[in-house]
C-alpha cells in the first residue's frame, strides 16, 4: 500500500481526489489548515470510503510543522498539491496573501519532499495559463501568457519553480494538471464544492439562485464572438477530475514519465455557453432558473476549451462523465446542504 500526502485534501477538488486514492487501496495523509474549507468534509469522505485518512490541521507555510509531519511519514511515496489561495478577484486586492500561500508553500512543500526524499509530486495547475488563446481547442504547447490576476500568475510562477526544482534534482519527477472549468459533486453528495460567502463560480451561483439562496443568476455577456454570445467554457466532473490525480501518480511511481516535469490538460474537450449550461441545468434537474444578461465581467476570456489528446494518449485518461450528470450532481450536493451556506 503506497503513502501519499495529499494538502488542500479537504478542500473542493482535494476530497474527491482522497476518495479516489482512498477507493484504490492507498493510504492517504492530508494536510490541510482549513482556511476555505471545514472539517466536516473528513465525515463524507469516511463515509463514502469507510476508511480513514490521516489528517494534519496544518499549514503548508509553516516550516517547523511541515517538516515534524514529513519526517513521521519519510515511507511517503508522491505528493498530490492542492493547497492554495484561490480567488482571482481578492488576489487582485492581496496579491502578497496569494505569493506568500502559494509561492512560498510551494517552496516549503519541495523543500520537505527534497529532505526526505519524497520524489513525486503532482500539482494543481489551471488553464488560466493559457489566457485567451489564439487557437481553440488550446493544447499543452500552445502559449503561455502574463495572467491576468496575482491568482493567475501564482500558477504560472509556480509550474516554473516546479521545473527548476525537478532539473536541479534528477530524482524528482512532477506532473502539472491544467485544470479547465471543475464543477460538479461525488455522485453520492456527500462531498460537494462549499464556497464561502458570495460564490464567484458559475455553478455554485447557479444552484444557489435555483435553491433560492439568490434571486437570480447575472450571465456576464451576451455579445461575445460565440454563437449564442455568451462565453464558453470547458466543464469538467470533479471526480473525472479527481482520477486524473490517480492516473498522474501511477505514471510517476511506474517511471513512465517522458520528461521530469509533464504537463497535461485536464477537460473535456468540449466547450459550453453559459447559456448551455443553463439549459443543461433545467432539463437534468427540471428546475426553472431565474436569470439576466448583464455587462461582461472584467478579465473574463471569451472562449477556451481543451484539446485532451495528449491526455488521453500518453496518460491513458479521459473524461467520462456527461454533462447533464455533472450538472444534476452539483443540484442533489446543493438540495443536501440547503441552509448550510451563509
Ligand atoms: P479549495 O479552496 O476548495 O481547496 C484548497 C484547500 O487548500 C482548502 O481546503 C484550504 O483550506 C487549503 N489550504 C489553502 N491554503 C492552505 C495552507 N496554507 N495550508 C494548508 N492548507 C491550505 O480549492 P479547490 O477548488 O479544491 O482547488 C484546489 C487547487 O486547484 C488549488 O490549487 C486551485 O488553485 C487549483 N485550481 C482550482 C480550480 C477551480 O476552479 N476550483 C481551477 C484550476 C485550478
Ligand atoms: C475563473 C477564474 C479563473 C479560474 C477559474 C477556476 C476569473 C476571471 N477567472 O474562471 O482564473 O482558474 O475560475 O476557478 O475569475 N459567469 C456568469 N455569471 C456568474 C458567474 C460566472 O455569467 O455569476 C460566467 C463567466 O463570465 C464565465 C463562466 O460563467 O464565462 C464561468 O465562470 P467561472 O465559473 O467564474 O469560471 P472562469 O471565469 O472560467
Amino acid at each position: 500500500m503506497h503513502k501519499i500526502i495529499i494538502t488542500g485534501g479537504i478542500g473542493y477538488i482535494g476530497s474527491h481526489t482522497v476518495v479516489e486514492f482512498l477507493e484504490s487501496g492507498y493510504e492517504v495523509v492530508i494536510i490541510d489548515n482549513l482556511s476555505n474549507s471545514e472539517l466536516s468534509v473528513l465525515e463524507g469522505i469516511e463515509k463514502i470510503t469507510n476508511k480513514k485518512p490521516i489528517f494534519y490541521e496544518a499549514d503548508i507555510c509553516d516550516e517547523n510543522e511541515i517538516k515534524n509531519i514529513f519526517h513521521q511519514h519519510s515511507d511517503t511515496k508522491a505528493l498530490v498539491h492542492f493547497a492554495a489561495s484561490k480567488a482571482v478577484g481578492e488576489s487582485v486586492e492581496k496579491p502578497l496573501k496569494y505569493y506568500k500561500n502559494n509561492i512560498g508553500g510551494l517552496v516549503n512543500i519541495l523543500t520537505n519532499m527534497l529532505e526526505i526524499g519524497v520524489n513525486n509530486i503532482v500539482f494543481s495547475s489551471s488553464c488560466t495559463v493559457y489566457g485567451q488563446p489564439k487557437i481553440l481547442p488550446v493544447t499543452e504547447r500552445s502559449p503561455i501568457i502574463k495572467p491576468e490576476s496575482p491568482y493567475g500568475n501564482t500558477k504560472k510562477i509556480s509550474e516554473e519553480i516546479i521545473t527548476d526544482t525537478v532539473n536541479a534534482n534528477e530524482n524528482l519527477k512532477a506532473i502539472s494538471l491544467r485544470y479547465f472549468n471543475p464543477i460538479g459533486a461525488h455522485p453520492s453528495a456527500l462531498i460537494g464544492e462549499l464556497p464561502i460567502g458570495l460564490p464567484n463560480n458559475l455553478l455554485p451561483f447557479i444552484t444557489q439562485t435555483a435553491i433560492g439562496l439568490r434571486e437570480k443568476l447575472l450571465v456576464f455577456g451576451n455579445d461575445y464572438n460565440t454563437p449564442d454570445g455568451t462565453a464558453i467554457r470547458d466543464y469538467i466532473n470533479v471526480c473525472d477530475l479527481a482520477k486524473a490525480h490517480l492516473f498522474a501518480v501511477e505514471r510517476l511511481l511506474d517511471n513512465k514519465s517522458n520528461f521530469n516535469h509533464e504537463f497535461f490538460n485536464i477537460g473535456t474537450g468540449k466547450g459550453n455557453s453559459v447559456l448551455e449550461i443553463i439549459k443543461a441545468f433545467e432539463k437534468s434537474t427540471g428546475q426553472k432558473l431565474n436569470y439576466e444578461i448583464t455587462s461582461r465581467r472584467f478579465g473574463d476570456v471569451e472562449q477556451v476549451w481543451a484539446d485532451t489528446s495528449f491526455a488521453e494518449k500518453i496518460l491513458g485518461w479521459k473524461a467520462e462523465t456527461s454533462l447533464e450528470d455533472t450538472v444534476k450532481s452539483a443540484w442533489d450536493w446543493e438540495k443536501k446542504n440547503r441552509g448550510r451556506v451563509e
